[in-house]
């Protein structure tokens, strides 16, 4: 009877895993490009008010700074996966084709922005406010840059 039970709960946890498996494998272009909008706007949500402080226009807050940093230094890392090429027809969508025609170039983007929010991460735990906010400019350089190349005109 144990042994039994056992195999049941195997089979059904690989079933869980293929099935997690499947679900990747088929996501819809439409909601690939649901989900990297949704991760650039919490993007835009969280890094907005940083680089406010670091132009002077809202007043400096440590604590802030270092909960958006970690926040963004995660959100950084998500939306890669979903530039597939199956989504190059979706609309409405910001992507132009170049992300498809340079790819090499738009990984190195990513990873740009991937590393300079770490940094700023790393920053907000031990730096000062001078150190903090020069590296709050270079996330948003690393923003404007791809968005200069592979994302449609506002
Ligand atoms: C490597 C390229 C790249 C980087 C780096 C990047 N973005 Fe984007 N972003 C895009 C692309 C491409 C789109 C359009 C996505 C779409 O509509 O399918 C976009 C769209 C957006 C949008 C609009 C989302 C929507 O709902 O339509 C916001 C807001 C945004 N980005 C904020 C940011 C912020 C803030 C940063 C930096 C912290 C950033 N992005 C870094 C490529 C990038």
């Amino acid at each position: 009877m144990k042994r039994s039970g056992m195999a049941v709960v195997v089979a059904l946890a690989l079933g869980v895993a293929a099935g997690a498996a499947l679900a990747q494998a088929q996501a819809k272009p439409e909601q690939l490009v649901k989900q990297r909008q949704s991760v650039m706007t919490l993007q835009g949500k969280y890094f907005g008010p940083m680089a406010a402080m670091a132009q002077g226009k809202a007043p400096y807050n440590a604590d802030i700074v270092r909960r958006n940093a970690a926040f963004l230094d995660n959100l950084t890392r998500m939306p890669w996966d979903t530039f597939e090429p199956s989504t190059k027809d979706v609309k409405p969508s910001g992507a132009l084709p170049a992300i498809w025609e340079q790819s090499a170039k738009f990984k190195e983007a990513a990873s740009r922005l991937e590393n300079e929010a770490n940094k700023l991460y790393e920053v907000s735990r031990s730096g000062d406010e001078a150190a903090v906010k020069a590296q709050i400019g270079a996330v948003g350089k690393a923003c404007g840059g791809c968005h200069e190349s592979f994302r449609q005109k506002q």
